[in-house]
């Protein structure tokens, strides 16, 4: 929505030029409104950031000095019950980033054969009783289909043991992460747009990604230790994660997870030699 943008702009005034990219139409509309102030420094387009090779073609860039990505969900999508993104408020089970794109949750929850949906829930929620939450998903739809994010939530909560329904995380919380995840390729866009983002990348500049949970940032950090394995053309500069302190926690408690990693492309190198990454 521009917060970040516009922290970068001020930084890189008078001349610094900001390509920024979200797949979700209200993000970008959003970020137009609040930084139609910076004019020609700014370019906005409504993409998933893995074309971001596509995006610099067609603004003529052909070197970019940091690119800085930072993952997950907004607040404003969080906020917006009919986006079905939440548990907690009622909604349709979207859950897509772009609303006008791809399959959406429903799609996933009441088609994909309950063996499919038992793998999604355990690999990208790391949910313990998977199979048990898949098993009463094709239950449940097959008297009538899961349509609301509330539906689902309370499949998942009557399907795991009592213990687990009391305990500091809410039950349908990984399963809601899993859905997300395979509904947007999370992981799918952020390995190619991490190895695009790499080969944009000009000398002496710095790829600067925040993630916000365990299988996100292992791509980041294996992606990076990959490429750090030519010590020539690249340094790791965080060799552990950047995490917010306690204060912008306690402040913002949706940072809380947030983790940044940063890759620098050494300078001087890769001139002449494009294409060799
Ligand atoms: C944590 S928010 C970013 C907030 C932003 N830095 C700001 O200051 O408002 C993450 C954003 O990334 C977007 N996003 C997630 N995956 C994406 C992808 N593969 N391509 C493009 N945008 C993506 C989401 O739509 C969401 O708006």
């Amino acid at each position: 929505m521009g917060g970040t943008a516009e922290q970068i702009l001020k930084v890189s005034a008078p001349d610094g030029i900001l390509i920024g990219i979200d797949r979700d139409p209200q993000a970008i509309a959003h970020a137009q409104t609040r930084l139609q102030a910076y004019g020609s420094r700014i370019q906005l387009f409504c993409e998933n950031f893995q074309r971001v090779k596509s995006v610099m073609n067609i603004v003529n860039g052909e070197h970019a000095d940091g690119i800085l990505f930072d993952l997950g969900v907004s607040s404003a999508q969080l906020d917006q019950p009919e986006r079905g993104l939440s548990f907690q408020q009622d909604g349709p089970l979207d859950m897509r980033m772009n609303p006008t794109y791809g399959h959406t949750a429903e799609d996933l929850v009441n088609t994909l054969p309950e063996t499919q949906l038992a793998r999604i829930i355990h690999e990208f929620g790391e949910e313990r009783y998977s199979r048990r939450i898949a098993r009463a998903i094709v239950r449940v739809r097959r008297q009538s289909p899961l349509r609301s994010t509330l539906d689902l939530s309370r499949v998942i909560r009557e399907s795991v043991p009592r213990s687990y329904r009391s305990g500091r995380l809410h039950p349908a919380t990984r399963t809601f992460q899993a859905f997300r995840m395979a509904v947007n390729d999370e992981l799918g866009s952020l390995q190619t747009g991490l190895d695009e983002a790499i080969d944009v990348l000009a000398p002496g500049g710095r790829l600067c990604v925040i993630s916000f949970h365990s299988l996100e940032d292992r791509v980041v950090k294996q992606t990076f230790r990959r490429l750090a394995q030519t010590p020539d053309q690249w340094t790791i500069l965080t060799k552990k994660p950047v995490s917010p302190s306690l204060q912008e926690r306690r402040a913002n408690p949706r940072a809380r997870s947030a983790k940044l990693r940063v890759l620098e492309r050494k300078p001087g190198w890769g001139d002449g030699q494009r294409g060799h990454t």
